[in-house]
């Protein structure tokens, strides 16, 4: 079996982390008995913008026609291009135009990193964000009325379509099934925002009905935000809509240590579009250049790729190659060593 991947390094440490990736990939399907296809893309990035005049070119849809998955590392270089023009002109367009309705973000408290909360201990945190990624709080619907005036008034309206939030709780759902603890935590505002949130809620339970065998916990994210910090082995798999799940999705991998480890994938479940797959970092102008980014974020991602390319024994494996490498060492500073980037992702690659 072969999987095409659209290879996207962009601006910054995505291209000094993008080949510690491509190196773990290599290995993985080595001993997997996969074959690679990539197509390397030179386009969204800043360089690119600086050069053309735009992040991508007109045909970028076609460039992609008959990949199975992107692989993206980072992009935005605010020094030469403005992050509204680099985000809304690369990453915004693949999750939009490619329907990429599920933003996954898994958070693990891993042996060997210092987790900045007080008394955790590895295994305390290991919990799966599904956030809505499409709809929801972020519309550009609503005005502003009397502008300038004493009556002022600005409206910013929300929407929850029935297919858009029961896709995310049914793949919630299908989450917390994969998982051993099968317990699914559903935030929600039902006691302030009450029109949308009941109804949030009431769809979760329909939901929940059809599937018996998992624990349902409804939480207001007030209460959730600061559980995710008092009391993080309480959660498991957590779904949650578009805002409510942007916050938690820094939140959890903040407590986590380093954001250098945090990974995410932008799914297109059914495959009708490719999804995309990459660290939750940014492109880091302040440590670029040096060779000392942490690639765990970028490796990751490739696994959680590979994972929903239907090879879950690499995926466990580059897992398992993470959390050797990140109890024995080597460390990139972030982690309070003095390893390169490579060294990281040799050892990884080797651990594999
Ligand atoms: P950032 O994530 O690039 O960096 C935040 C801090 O974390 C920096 O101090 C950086 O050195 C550190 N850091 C990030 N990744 C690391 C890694 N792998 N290893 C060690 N340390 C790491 O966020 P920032 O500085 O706000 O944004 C920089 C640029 O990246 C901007 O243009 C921003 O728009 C863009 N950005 C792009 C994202 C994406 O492509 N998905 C996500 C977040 C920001
Ligand atoms: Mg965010």
């Amino acid at each position: 079996r072969t999987h095409r991947i659209a290879v996207i390094p962009g601006d910054g440490i995505g291209q000094e982390v993008m080949p510690e990736a491509l190196r773990t990939l290599h290995a993985a399907a080595d001993r997997f008995g996969f074959a690679l296809d990539l197509l390397e893309i030179p386009w969204a990035s800043c360089d690119w913008y600086q050069a053309h005049g735009e992040m991508m070119p007109a045909d970028w849809k076609a460039q992609l026609q008959g990949v199975d998955a992107i692989l993206f590392g980072a992009v935005g270089w605010p020094a030469t291009v403005p992050d509204h023009i680099s985000l809304w002109g690369s990453l915004l367009k693949f999750r939009r135009e490619f329907d990429q309705y599920i933003n996954l973000r898994p958070a693990r408290l891993f042996d060997g990193v210092p987790c900045p909360l007080a008394n955790r201990r590895p295994g305390d945190i290991d919990m799966l964000i599904v956030r809505e990624n499409t709809e929801g709080e972020y519309t550009k619907l609503g005005g502003i009325m009397f502008e300038g005036t004493e009556r002022e008034i600005v409206i910013q309206e929300s929407v929850f379509s029935r297919v858009g939030s029961e896709r995310v709780l049914r793949y919630a759902f299908e989450q917390a099934m994969r998982r051993p603890r099968r317990h699914l935590t559903v935030a929600t505002k039902s006691n302030g925002i009450a029109i949308s949130m009941p109804w949030w809620d009431a769809l979760a339970d329909r939901i929940g009905a059809e599937y018996p065998q998992v624990t349902v916990d409804k939480q207001h994210i007030d209460i959730l935000s600061a559980r995710f910090v008092l009391q993080p082995q309480r959660f498991d798999v957590v779904v949650a809509t578009n805002l409510f799940g942007d916050i938690l999705s820094d939140l959890g991998p903040a407590c986590t240590g380093t954001i250098g480890l945090a990974p995410s994938a932008n799914l297109n479940p059914e495959r009708r579009f490719p999804s995309l797959f990459e660290p939750v970092h940014g492109s880091a102008p302040d440590i670029f250049g040096r060779n000392i980014a942490n690639p765990i974020a970028m490796v990751w991602s490739a696994a959680l790729m590979l994972d929903v390319l239907g090879e879950r024994a690499a995926h466990d494996a580059i897992v398992g190659a993470i959390e050797a490498v990140l109890r024995d060492g080597p460390r990139t500073p972030d982690l309070g060593g003095a390893a390169s980037t490579t060294a990281l992702g040799e050892a990884i690659a080797a651990a594999l």
